[in-house]
């Protein structure tokens, strides 16, 4: 962001009350559980519509924490959002809450535009009446890498990376971005923005790449690898994410924005193989028998080629960097998978199998 406002760094140390929004969903469930455990001197509002990608039993280990509390609700309803404010008057919210898989926003955008773009302004709003009486306030976007489009073979995504999404998912995710923009600059709110790149980990509902090619190996069915599986993405264990989320937050300068990514990029083919090498290992397999269920299927409407980020700036300036080697988060990934094959079963019914069979995967 070029014209800075003079504002005060996030003063977060002496923050009390921390709207999360999303808390139930894949991220925002490491994140609710990091600030729970790291920060008991806070209060934790989790707030969540509980969609099909919100699930409760991702947070059963802190559910009773004292500075922990659930409210389902929908960021969309704007009478709702403000009377939250109102009510709770939080020091400072963190916005993960989003309709975030590209595919559902192929086949229906008006949802994105509804929870990514309204949903955000109406917590934004909320936030500028709040600020009134909390001069201290900070509105934290959690944002993406796919909000820059796509990259050919070389080069890398930075803060400053002409804006250039593609998808109904990604151009609902940077107009949230713009106007979280537009009210650190028009009415002086103090935000802060990160844009990520492909997490992966425990609890990510199995429609996304890895958790979908690893529950299709356990059921022994076809892993659906789009196009012919070039496309390259950067991966980052969630937790590191969480724990950049937590450093933005308490160390970042109001009115920026911060890339966060792993330096980890695969082609989907390859990682696809990777899953299939470690499935075969785990589950006392011959070499090659999952590898065998890799099938290729008509590509992505608009499907980007390669995302790759930059993340020099907040290592530099806030010393984040990721913890964990690829491998090794991908062991614990799917180990985690392993040993919650109820998770899976539970979360894969209803809905979700009935979009699973109709709709993307069987082309
Ligand atoms: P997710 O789909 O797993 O979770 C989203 C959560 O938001 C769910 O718990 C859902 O119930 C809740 N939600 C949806 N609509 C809502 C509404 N109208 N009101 C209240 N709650 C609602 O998503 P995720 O992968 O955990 O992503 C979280 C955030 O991080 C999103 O903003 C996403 O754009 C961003 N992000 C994701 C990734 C990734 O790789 N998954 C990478 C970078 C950024
Ligand atoms: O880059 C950050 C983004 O990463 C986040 O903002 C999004 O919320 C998140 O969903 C993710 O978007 P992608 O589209 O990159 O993730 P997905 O897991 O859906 O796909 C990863 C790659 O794998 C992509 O190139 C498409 C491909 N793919 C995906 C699925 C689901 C397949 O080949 N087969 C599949 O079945």
């Amino acid at each position: 962001m070029a014209a800075k406002p003079d504002f005060k760094t996030c003063l977060i140390t002496m923050t009390k009350k921390i709207l999360i929004t999303g808390g139930a969903g894949f991220i925002g469930s490491h994140v609710v559980r990091r600030f729970v455990n790291h920060y008991p001197g806070y209060k934790i509002i989790n707030l969540d519509l509980l969609t099909y990608a919100g699930n409760l039993e991702n947070l059963k280990d802190i559910e009773r924490k004292p500075n922990y509390e659930f409210i389902k609700g929908d960021i969309a309803d704007s009478g709702f959002v403000h009377s939250l404010i109102a009510e709770h008057q939080p020091d400072a919210i963190i916005h993960l809450a989003a309709e975030s898989h590209v595919d559902r926003s192929i086949l229906n955008p008006l949802s994105f535009v509804y929870t990514n773009i309204v949903g955000t302004v109406n917590l934004l709003n909320a936030s500028l009446k709040r600020l009134e009486s909390s001069p201290d306030f900070l509105f934290y976007h959690i944002s993406t890498d796919e909000v820059y489009g796509s990259l050919g073979k070389d080069g890398f995504f930075t803060e400053v990376t002409r804006y250039d999404p593609r998808s109904p998912y990604s151009s609902s995710k940077a107009s949230s971005d713009h106007l979280v923009r537009a009210y650190f600059h028009t009415y002086q709110l103090p935000v802060v923005i990160s844009n990520c790149s492909n997490n992966y980990g425990p609890n990510q509902f199995p429609e996304k790449l890895i958790p979908l090619s690893l529950n299709n190996m356990l059921h022994e069915k076809p892993v659906p690898v789009y196009g012919k599986g070039e496309n390259v993405r950067d991966w980052l264990y969630v937790e590191d994410h969480a724990a950049a989320i937590d450093l933005v937050f308490h160390r970042g300068k109001a009115g920026e924005t911060y890339n966060i990514g792993g330096h980890n990029e695969w082609h989907n083919i390859d990682l696809v193989k990777l899953l299939s090498k470690i499935m075969d290992k785990k589950l006392g397999k011959p070499a090659g028998f999952h590898e065998r269920l890799i099938t290729y299927v008509k590509d992505r409407a608009g499907h980007d080629l390669r995302y790759a980020i930059d993340a020099s700036k907040i290592k530099n300036e806030l010393g984040w960097l990721p913890s964990l080697q690829f491998e090794e988060g991908l062991e614990k990934t799917v180990d985690w998978y392993l040993e919650n094959r109820d998770w899976l079963s539970r979360v894969t019914s209803g809905e979700y199998a009935n979009y699973y069979q109709t709709q993307y995967h069987t082309r």
